[in-house]
C-alpha cells in the first residue's frame, strides 16, 4: 500500500492544530459586561466599547480615523460612497482576491475593472493598473493578499498622477507595515474584516480606517442610517444601518490585546517556514520586499512549479489535506466568477466600451497561472503549533512530492 494518506497510508499529522478563534475568560467577561450594560447594539454610534476598540485598532495600524462597520465588504462600499464614487464610475481591482473586493464597487453602483497581478507577490500589478486607467477610473482597491503587501509606493504615485482614490483591502493585513507605516493608513482608506477566520476577529465585523477626520465623519453618517456625524447641524445623508454592535466591539477589543503575541509567534514560525520550504525542489517563495517591514499571517501563500514539483496545486492540496495539513488552492481568478460578467450581474456597462467588459475574452495570465496550478495557501494555525507544526507541513509536502508518480491518476484539471 502507498505511504500517501490520500491513497490509504498513514497521515503525516494526526494531532489537532491549535483552534481558532482563541478565547478565554476575558472574552466571557467582556461580553457579560456588555450584556449587563443594556447597550448591546451599535446605536447611538459609536458606543463606549466601539470607541475604545477603534482607538486601539488605530494604535495597532499606527494611524487613520476608524469607523466600525458590520463587515469587511461594506467597508469598501462605504469608502467608495464616502468618496462620491458610484454609477458609471470604474474601480480597478486585482484578479486575485476574494469576491468581496469586486462586489463592493458593484454594490456602490460602480464597475469593477479586473487587472492582473505581479507574479512575484500575487498582489495587483501597478503596470496593469496604469494600463487600465480611463477618464472614468475613480479608484483602485489593492489587496494585501495572504502575507504580502501590494507595492504601495507605485500605487500611491499612480493615484497622485491620475487623481484616484486608493482603498487598501487589508482583510488579510492586520498589523502589516510598509516602510514602517501601517497597512490601511497609506491610501485614502483601509478596509479590515473581523470575520471569524481573520487574525483579529469578533466573529463578524469590520473597520474602515479613513485618512482624515472629515472622511471618517462622512463614513460614520453613511453607516449610521445617514445621521450627521460632523458636529455641525447637517441634513441626513443617504445611509443605512451598517453599524458594528457593542457585543462585537467588546470581543474585538480583547482580540486586539492578544494580537501582538500571536503575530510574533506567526512571524517566527513563518521565518522558519521560509527556510525549510526553500529547500523543496519546485517550490517558489513569494517575494520578500524589503519595504514590507512587518508581515501579517492570515495565510501563508507560496507557489509550486508544477513541472518541477511533479503535479499541479489541486493534486498537491488534495494530498496535503489528507496528510492533515491545513492547506487550500486559494481563490479562483476573478474573471472566472460568473458574478462579474455584466450580462449576468446586470452591471451598468457603458455600451460604448463593450470590449473592456468582455469577461469571456479577458486574458489575465499571471492570476490564471497562480489560480490554475501554482498557488498553495497554508492556514495560520500551522504557524501557532511550534517548529513541530512547520516540520509537519514541510515533511508532508516532501512526502507528497515523492509520491508524484502515484498521484498522476488524481490530476483533475
Ligand atoms: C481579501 C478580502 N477582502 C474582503 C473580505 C470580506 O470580508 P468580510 O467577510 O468581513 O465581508 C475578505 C474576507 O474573507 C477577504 O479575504
Amino acid at each position: 500500500m502507498s505511504d500517501l494518506a490520500i491513497l490509504g497510508g498513514q497521515a503525516t499529522r494526526t494531532e489537532p492544530w491549535p483552534s481558532w478563534p482563541v478565547h478565554d475568560e476575558r472574552d466571557i467577561e467582556a461580553v457579560t459586561s456588555v450584556v449587563k450594560s443594556g447597550q448591546w447594539g451599535g446605536y447611538p454610534y459609536p458606543g463606549p466599547r466601539t470607541e475604545a476598540f477603534l482607538r486601539k485598532f488605530e494604535e495597532l495600524q499606527g494611524g487613520g480615523y476608524g469607523v466600525a462597520v458590520t463587515n469587511g465588504t461594506v467597508t469598501m462600499e462605504v469608502a467608495l460612497r464616502t468618496s462620491n464614487i458610484g454609477w458609471g464610475d470604474e474601480v480597478i481591482v486585482p484578479a486575485y482576491t476574494f469576491q468581496a473586493t469586486a462586489a463592493a464597487p458593484m454594490a456602490a453602483g460602480a464597475i469593477p475593472v479586473i487587472v492582473d497581478i505581479d507574479p512575484e507577490t500575487y498582489c495587483i500589478d501597478p503596470k496593469a493598473i496604469e494600463a487600465a486607467i480611463t477618464p472614468r477610473t475613480k479608484a483602485v482597491i489593492p489587496v494585501h493578499l495572504g502575507a504580502q503587501m501590494a507595492d504601495m509606493d507605485a500605487i500611491m504615485a499612480l493615484a497622485e498622477k491620475y487623481n484616484l482614490i486608493v482603498i487598501e483591502d487589508c482583510a488579510h493585513a492586520h498589523g502589516a507595515k510598509w516602510r514602517g507605516q501601517g497597512a490601511g493608513t497609506i491610501g485614502h482608506f483601509g478596509s479590515f474584516s473581523l470575520q471569524s477566520s481573520k487574525t483579529v476577529t469578533s466573529g463578524e465585523g469590520g473597520v474602515l480606517l479613513c485618512r482624515t477626520p472629515e472622511l471618517a465623519a462622512r463614513a460614520a453618517s453613511i453607516i449610521d442610517c445617514g445621521r450627521p456625524h460632523d458636529g455641525a447641524e447637517q441634513e441626513f445623508t443617504m445611509g443605512a444601518n451598517f453599524r458594528m454592535s457593542e457585543l462585537h466591539s467588546a470581543l474585538a477589543y480583547v482580540a486586539l490585546e492578544r494580537f501582538p503575541a500571536q503575530a510574533k509567534e506567526r512571524e517566527e514560525m513563518a521565518a522558519y517556514m521560509d527556510e525549510a520550504l526553500s529547500e523543496v525542489p519546485g517550490v517558489r517563495l513569494l517575494k520578500r520586499d524589503p519595504r514590507h517591514t512587518s508581515r501579517s499571517f492570515y495565510c501563508y501563500v507560496f507557489a509550486i512549479n508544477p513541472e518541477v514539483f511533479g503535479m499541479k496545486h489541486d493534486v498537491a492540496v488534495a494530498a496535503l489535506q489528507k496528510e492533515g495539513i491545513p492547506s487550500s488552492e486559494g481563490y479562483e481568478a476573478m474573471n472566472h466568477y460568473e458574478l462579474f460578467q455584466p450580462k449576468l450581474s446586470k452591471l451598468p456597462v457603458p455600451s460604448a466600451f463593450p470590449e473592456r467588459f468582455a469577461f469571456e475574452d479577458m486574458v489575465l495570465p499571471e492570476a490564471e497561472r497562480a489560480c490554475q496550478g501554482e498557488a498553495i495557501w497554508l492556514g495560520e494555525s500551522a504557524f501557532r503549533a511550534g517548529t513541530k507544526g512547520v516540520d509537519d507541513v514541510v515533511n508532508a509536502l516532501k512526502k507528497v512530492q515523492a509520491g508524484a508518480a502515484e498521484l498522476k491518476s488524481l490530476a483533475v484539471k
